[in-house]
């Protein structure tokens, strides 16, 4: 029997073995889910009882990421983003519907709410981030 697991950047199941694989990228930065010019650096991930990650994006400039949902499967996943350095132009986080949002802080269900990140103009963004899942 496999044990599954969440998976913090492709918001799927994961082996162990996939864990593992995720896990020795502890404090590298790897090029974010969506692909499109932004990383991420994974500070730290729970697959126990609450599965969650903590992570800072990396927005350099001409990154953007289109507008998408973060489907889990079965559960409820939910964002909690800390705006450490907006760009000077563009990076504009727009999101259907936040649970809470204001400038520096945005809480909301990526799972069923549409959000994106617009192009970064000029300069460069970064964000901490804590993502989890509830089933
Ligand atoms: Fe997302």
């Amino acid at each position: 029997m496999q044990f599954r697991l969440w998976a913090p950047f492709m918001i799927s199941n994961l082996s162990w073995k996939e864990f593992w694989a995720m896990a020795r990228t502890w404090l590298q930065w790897k090029e974010g889910r969506q692909k499109t010019g932004y990383d991420s650096l994974l500070l730290f991930l729970n697959p126990f009882l609450v599965p969650f990650h903590v992570l800072i994006l990396r927005f350099p400039e001409g990154s953007r990421i289109p507008p998408h949902k973060d489907r889990a499967k079965g559960f409820r996943h939910y964002r909690l983003n800390f705006l450490i350095k907006s760009a000077k132009k563009g990076g504009q986080f727009i999101t259907e519907g936040s649970i809470y949002q204001s400038k520096y802080v945005n809480f909301f269900r990526s799972d069923i709410c549409k959000h994106e990140v617009t192009k970064i103009e000029e300069g460069s963004r970064y964000v901490f981030s804590i993502g989890w899942i509830l089933s």
